[in-house]
């Protein structure tokens, strides 16, 4: 199974995945929070798509990646920015940026500008956001509203794909996808991958967006089976995926409310095909859950037989931490909020990221319900702190 870490705006931004690739490392992707087609790149969304490290702001912690030395100590003194081939930030995976847009020309406009600072070889579209100032202007889950539009832009997104050479979105006049020539390449070579929700406010119209997706050739969809109307807590509706996998062509990711390894398990057992899952909510609250899922895959492994034998299976057992693992999430929190210090040079703003961070990973201390609320009201690094420290995190 390979595993990606879901983009959550506000939450797993570029501090937070470098944390966690610093202590657990252990997804095969990350995503950024989706970078609006309307804008430039600025220095905010740049640093989002890893071209910059922390040293761009002077703290000296020697941020490289694997064939760059340290940042010049110019950066840090705010001189220009050169543009740079490789993310400076060395994640164990690849992180692949968001875009959120529905008028193609922006798209590819900012696809162009993040290939010529970035050697990026995919970007993902967000056709999930619920969100009403989003969805307002048709784009996240609001293109959903206009199935002809929606059509129309992929349409022209990936004709310009294949004049750039890669992808093969446009048709000949038998309808077969006509195949990229390798002679004509004008363009950056990205493949195009979609997150996706499964309507506006109808699982019925599943149906016609899913016969659109198939003829456009997404390197990979990443499937969150809820409409809009369902926002992020109804059910999720595994019928639709359950129909995605069976219509579409394109390689498929599942992503929606896997927290804990039995509720992976149970996704296991529906879609026993299935090799790609994004988790977002669950891996804030448990940054273990990935480890813990390969370990339970292993026992089961060897376990073998005996869950065959028992419909149901023994339900996967609460892992006890051990000290090292105690002291690795620790330190993991630790360093979220030494960065978002750093970076925000404010302790406020620091303190509310903390706090959403919190909304998530103390799901994990139901039984400090006091502490958790005194987090939430804490208004000040001191108050945050003291509230923190009733927890045994
Ligand atoms: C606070 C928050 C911010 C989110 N931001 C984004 C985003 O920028 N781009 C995106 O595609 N999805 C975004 N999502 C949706 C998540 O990526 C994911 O699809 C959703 O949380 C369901 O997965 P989960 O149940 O594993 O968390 C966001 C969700 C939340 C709760």
């Amino acid at each position: 199974m390979r595993f990606y870490l879901a983009p959550l705006e506000g939450v797993t931004g570029h501090v937070f995945r470098e944390a966690y690739d610093t202590y657990f490392h252990d997804v095969d992707k990350y995503f950024t929070p989706f970078l609006s087609a309307n804008d430039h790149l600025n220095f905010k969304t740049k640093r989002e798509i890893g071209l910059l490290g922390f040293d761009t702001l002077g703290t000296g912690l020697g941020v490289q990646n694997a064939t760059q030395p340290v940042l010049p100590q110019s950066h840090a003194q705010g001189a220009p920015l050169v543009p740079l081939h490789a993310p400076l930030v060395p994640l164990h995976a690849p992180l692949v940026p968001q875009i959120l847009g529905n008028e193609a020309d922006k798209v590819i406009a900012l696809i162009e500008e993040i290939a010529s600072i970035l050697d990026v070889d995919e970007i993902n579209l967000n056709f999930g956001c619920p969100s009403g100032t989003v969805t307002g202007k048709n784009r996240g889950a609001g293109i959903f509203k206009d199935l002809i539009a929606m059509d129309d832009f992929l349409d022209r997104l990936f004709a310009k794909m294949d004049s750039w050479g890669r992808g093969c979105g446009v048709k000949n006049d038998k309808n077969e996808p006509l195949t990229p020539s390798p002679m004509v390449h004008s363009g950056p070579r990205v493949r195009i991958s979609l997150k996706t929700r499964i309507g506006w406010a109808d699982e019925k119209e599943w149906e016609k967006i899913v016969r659109i997706y198939a003829d456009y050739p997404f390197s990979e969809i990443i499937v969150h089976p809820r409409v809009r109307a369902d926002q992020y807590s109804k059910p999720c509706r595994m019928e639709a995926f359950a129909y995605a996998l069976s219509q579409l062509p394109q390689p498929l990711c599942y992503n929606g409310e896997i927290h804990t390894v039995e509720d992976y398990e149970k996704l296991c057992k529906l879609f026993p095909t299935l090799d790609c899952v994004m988790l977002g909510r669950g891996i804030v609250k448990n940054p273990f859950l990935i480890s813990d899922i390969r370990r339970t895959e292993e026992a089961r492994a060897q376990e073998g037989k005996r869950e065959a034998e028992t419909d149901a299976g023994t339900p996967a057992e609460q892992p006890c931490r051990t000290p090292e693992e105690l002291k690795r999430r620790r330190d993991f929190v630790a360093r979220l909020e030494e960065q978002y210090l750093e970076e925000m040079q404010c302790e406020e703003h620091a303190v509310m990221r903390m706090k959403e961070f919190w909304l998530y990973f103390g799901a994990s201390f139901p039984e400090y319900d006091k502490a958790l609320k005194a987090i939430r009201k804490a208004k000040s690094l001191s108050e945050y702190r003291l509230a923190t420290l009733q927890i045994p995190y």
